[in-house]
């Protein structure tokens, strides 16, 4: 347990009085000893508390005399017992007819141990060896906390969702209504631990796409679910089943025995479906994003087709390419006029590959001269001009420029990693398929 056990005193002392003002912080269940200086005999006033939260001053020790039951006072000590948060607030004493003055600030820590928990889940813990008696506060109750569990009084335990078991204490199934603080008291009532448990609903996500079928899982099976929709942008809920009975027009909504089905689904749906049970605890909060495009199951198979048919058909252009060059080679050292054979290589590429970026200028220069100097030597060659004029050239990279452009990571998916001859596959279904977010639900 990480509980927080933290005492500050700071003490100003006015000069030449005996009277100082005390800032103190303590934890809830805890006590406040008050200053040797507020004791009998010494003291012979009036002890007063205003809350911090509003509320008028009150009379808390008159003298000797306790107008608090927690107060207990006896020779040389005052001490007030189990604090709670409207201990929080400001001492102030007034001695004979004097106005009174403030002497302790007090703050209580909550010093709890924190807990978060989700809907529907058990919780256990073990208690504390000498608990007596299990006190439970919900949140931003105003009530006294009230007794969940008491070992002397077995009986009255048995209702309680609270159950003991040897020192583990446990709620079965947890909801919004079983969030606040629990106390864990000794016999003497002094708090021994506190926790503090927050219950939120559960969270679901689902992405789809229109025309999909969509069933939106419950929270649980055994349950009967008031769901509420609130489409994306929008606040107004609207109830679609009602304590486990649907209360929809909408034909495409069908109850089932796990969940809801939406088939087929639309970019209406698109929203917020809030699950909550027949007390009105927020169960689960399921978001549902509707993407507007068609199903990539469709062209998936083509996938490996683009990638298996470009391969193949790099392979073969290279070949080919090579054995040009071979030929080029040769042919060029009969005639002295070729200029450069090195540029074959670049128009290779033209017809595979789609111009993408600026030309680098000294690609542009072999290009031209190839042109001019040899035309007839490559049947690709005539694409070369077109290229020349547009300032155009053809980066090899293309293929991974056009994914890359995509922000959405997709070759993760099914574990699929990229062939590196990628760059060669000019194919644009290729590059369709694999921008396309659809993959991302396979
Ligand atoms: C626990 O039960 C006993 C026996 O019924 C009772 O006297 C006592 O006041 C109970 N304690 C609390 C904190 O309710």
């Amino acid at each position: 347990m990480l509980l927080l056990y933290v005492t500050t005193v700071s003490c100003v002392v006015f000069g030449g009085s005996s009277a100082g003002f005390y800032e103190k912080s303590e934890c809830y269940g805890r006590t406040l000893r008050f200053p040797f200086s507020f004791t009998p005999p010494l003291f012979n006033g009036q002890l007063y508390f205003t809350p911090l939260k509003g509320g008028s001053r009150k009379l808390v020790m008159d003298k000797d005399e306790a107008k608090d039951p927690r107060l207990q006072i006896s020779i040389g000590s005052v001490v007030l017992t189990d604090l709670t948060e409207r201990d929080e607030g400001t001492f102030s004493v007034s001695i004979g007819d004097a106005m009174p003055y403030d002497v302790i600030k007090m703050e209580i820590l909550d010093c709890a141990y924190h807990e978060y928990w989700t809907y529907g889940n058990p919780y256990s813990s073990v208690a504390p060896t000498l608990t007596e008696y299990i006190e439970f506060l919900p949140f931003y109750s105003e009530d006294l906390p009230r007794v969940l569990w008491n070992r002397t009084d077995p009986q009255a335990n048995k209702g309680s969702r609270l159950q003991m078991k040897g020192s583990i204490w446990e709620i079965k199934s947890i909801n919004q209504a079983d969030g606040g603080y629990y106390n864990f008291r000794k016999k003497d009532k002094t708090v021994l631990s506190r926790l503090r448990i927050v219950v939120a609903a559960n969270n679901r996500r689902y992405y789809t796409n229109v025309n999909e079928r969509l069933v939106i899982d419950s929270p649980s099976l055994d349950a009967t679910w008031t769901v509420t929709f609130t489409p994306a942008g929008e606040v107004e809920k609207n109830t679609l089943m009602e304590a486990g009975n649907l209360v929809t027009d909408d034909r495409r909504i069908q109850i089932m025995p796990n969940g809801i089905e939406i088939n087929p689904v639309n970019i209406i749906d698109s929203g917020t479906f809030e699950f909550r049970d027949q007390q009105g605890h927020l169960a689960q909060i399921v978001e549902v994003i509707v993407k507007d495009e068609p199903p990539p199951s469709v062209l998936h198979p083509y996938v490996y087709i683009a990638i298996i048919g470009g391969i193949i058909f790099a392979v073969v252009v290279c070949c080919c390419c090579v054995k040009k060059c071979c030929c080029k080679n040769s042919s060029s050292k009969r005639h002295e006029s070729a200029p450069e054979t090195a540029a074959a290589p670049a128009v290779y590429y033209h017809d595979l590959i789609q111009p993408a970026g600026p030309v680098p200028d000294n690609s542009y220069q072999p290009m031209n001269s190839l042109v001019s100097g040899e035309p007839t030597t490559t049947s690709l060659e005539p694409s070369v001009e077109p290229l020349g004029g547009q300032g155009g050239y053809p980066a090899p990279t293309l293929g991974s420029d056009c994914l890359s452009s995509d922000p959405v990571p997709k070759f993760e998916l099914k574990g699929q990693s990229i062939p590196s001859a990628l760059p060669l596959v000019s194919d644009s279904t290729f590059c369709d398929v694999y921008t396309s977010d659809k993959l991302n639900f396979l």
